[in-house]
């Protein structure tokens, strides 16, 4: 049986990556388990950039360190990048009723099934919400009908260690009723 919660305790934002080069199957495989993710009307307003040659690593690297920021991005072996596709949500416009826009909690869904999944398969991830936009659209083609989301940082950890979770108390976010 694959435990859940043991998965959502190891995974954590990885600021330290080590030299080990990431395959192509992993990022594959964490790409089929962002496709999985459920959607509003089964939308699935998506895209991802695999980027995993080395010069564009790197320059992908050099748009995340975005005002002195995610300096660390630099030892990342690879990157996601999550597409908003908003083509994809105009057959569905009846998800728009009650004035409910639910694409961007769908596209926040799939980015952490892609850091869960990468955590299964021994990677570590970091979310990066932080960077220069113009420059990652510029650099990776993407057209200016697609809204570029998040960059997911991956690599295998530099070390095993598992950091305490740094979470609000559990009554502070629960009421049952
Ligand atoms: C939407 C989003 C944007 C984030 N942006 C950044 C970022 O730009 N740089 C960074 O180092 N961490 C970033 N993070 C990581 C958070 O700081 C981290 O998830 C949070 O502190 C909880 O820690 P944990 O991931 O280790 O459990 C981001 C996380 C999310 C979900």
């Amino acid at each position: 049986m694959c435990d859940y919660m043991e998965l959502a305790l190891k995974r954590q934002s990885c600021r330290h990556f080590s030299d080990q080069k990431v395959e192509r199957e992993k990022l594959a495989r964490c790409v089929e388990a962002a496709r999985l993710t459920p959607s509003a009307c089964n939308s699935q307003p998506w895209s991802f950039v695999v980027v995993e040659s080395p010069g564009k690593v790197a320059e992908v690297a050099k748009a995340t360190m975005h005002m002195g920021i995610n300096e660390y991005v630099a030892q990342a072996k690879a990157f996601f990048v999550v597409v908003e596709e908003y083509a994809e949500l105009m057959p569905k416009i009846a998800c728009l009723i009650d004035g409910q826009y639910f694409a961007r909690g769908d596209l926040g869904a799939a980015t952490l099934s892609l850091c869960l999944e990468a955590q299964s398969q021994g990677l570590g991830t970091c979310i990066l919400g932080l960077f220069d936009r113009p420059r990652l659209r510029e650099l990776l083609d993407i057209p200016r009908d697609k809204g570029v989301f998040l960059v997911v940082a991956v690599g295998y950890p530099a070390t095993d260690a598992t950091r305490p979770k740094s979470r609000r108390p559990v009554e502070t976010m629960v009421r049952y009723v």
